[in-house]
C-alpha cells in the first residue's frame, strides 16, 4: 500500500520499541509521530534494565513503558512470552530494537517474522555486534554507515532493509562517529518503519524487495 493508497480512516498501527538504554533512536521515533512524518504509534516501548533512559521518555510521551527483569523468570522462553503477551496485548504490528542488549531467540524471532527490526550502526555486514563503532575505526574504515535490517535467528544478520553511508575522517573520534551515525539514524529508522509499515517491501531469501519505485 502506498501512502496515496492508504486510507485516512484505517486505524493507525502500533510498534513497541525494545531498548535497553539511552533511548535517543526511541525519541526520534516518538518525534517523528509527533510530527507526522511517521503514521504509527508506540504501543509498548520495553526495557530489560530498570532506570533506562528510554522509560523515561516513553512516560514522557505518554506511551505505555515496561520494564521486565528477566532474572524474574525460570528460563529465556519463559521471558520471552511474556514479552509476547505485552506486545499481543497492544496489538503491535512492529518490534523496533533500538539498543537492545539482548538476543531474541528463535522462539521469539519465529513469533513474528519479518516483524522484528533492528538499527545497527555500521554497513553490515562489516562490523556486527556490540562495538561496531569502536571495530570500524580500528580497522581504519574510510566509510561506515547505518542498517536497519528484520531480526533473524543470529546476530545482526537478517535481511537489509535500508543502508546510509557515512564518511570517517582523518582525526575522527569514537564519540565524534557516533554523533556522526546517531544523526543519520535518527533519520533513517523512522522511514524504515514507514516503509515496513506501508507494505513497500517484501522479503525473497535475503534480499529486501520495494515494491514501489519509493526509496527513503
Ligand atoms: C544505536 O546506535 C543503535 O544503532 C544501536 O544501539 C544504539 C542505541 O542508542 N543498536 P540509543 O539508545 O537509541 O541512544
Amino acid at each position: 500500500m502506498t501512502p496515496r493508497t492508504r486510507s485516512r480512516t484505517s486505524p493507525v498501527p502500533a510498534i513497541a520499541v525494545f531498548c535497553s538504554g539511552q533511548g535517543t533512536n526511541l525519541q526520534a521515533i516518538l518525534d517523528a509521530i509527533r510530527m507526522k512524518r511517521l503514521r504509527a504509534r508506540v504501543g509498548l516501548v520495553l526495557s530489560d534494565r530498570l532506570g533506562a533512559k528510554s522509560l523515561e521518555r516513553a512516560r514522557r510521551a505518554g506511551a505505555e513503558a515496561r520494564y521486565v527483569n528477566p532474572k524474574d523468570y525460570a528460563s529465556r522462553e519463559a521471558y520471552e512470552q511474556a514479552l509476547i503477551a505485552l506486545c499481543d496485548a497492544q496489538d503491535v504490528r512492529l518490534i523496533c530494537l533500538a539498543g537492545f542488549m539482548r538476543m531474541l531467540s528463535p522462539f521469539f524471532v519465529h513469533h513474528y517474522p519479518h516483524r522484528i527490526l533492528n538499527i545497527h550502526p555500521a554497513l553490515l555486514p562489516a562490523f556486527p555486534g556490540g562495538h561496531a563503532v569502536r571495530d570500524a575505526l580500528a580497522w581504519g574504515a574510510k566509510v561506515t554507515g547505518v542498517t536497519v535490517h528484520f531480526v533473524d535467528e543470529e546476530m545482526d544478520h537478517g535481511p537489509i532493509i535500508v543502508q546510509a553511508a557515512v564518511e570517517i575522517d582523518g582525526g575522527e573520534s569514537e564519540a565524534s562517529l557516533l554523533t556522526k551515525l546517531h544523526g543519520v539514524e535518527y533519520q533513517l529508522y523512522p522511514k524504515a518503519i514507514q516503509l515496513v509499515l506501508d507494505g513497500r517491501v517484501r522479503v525473497d531469501d535475503r534480499r529486501v524487495i520495494y515494491r514501489t519505485a519509493a526509496h527513503p
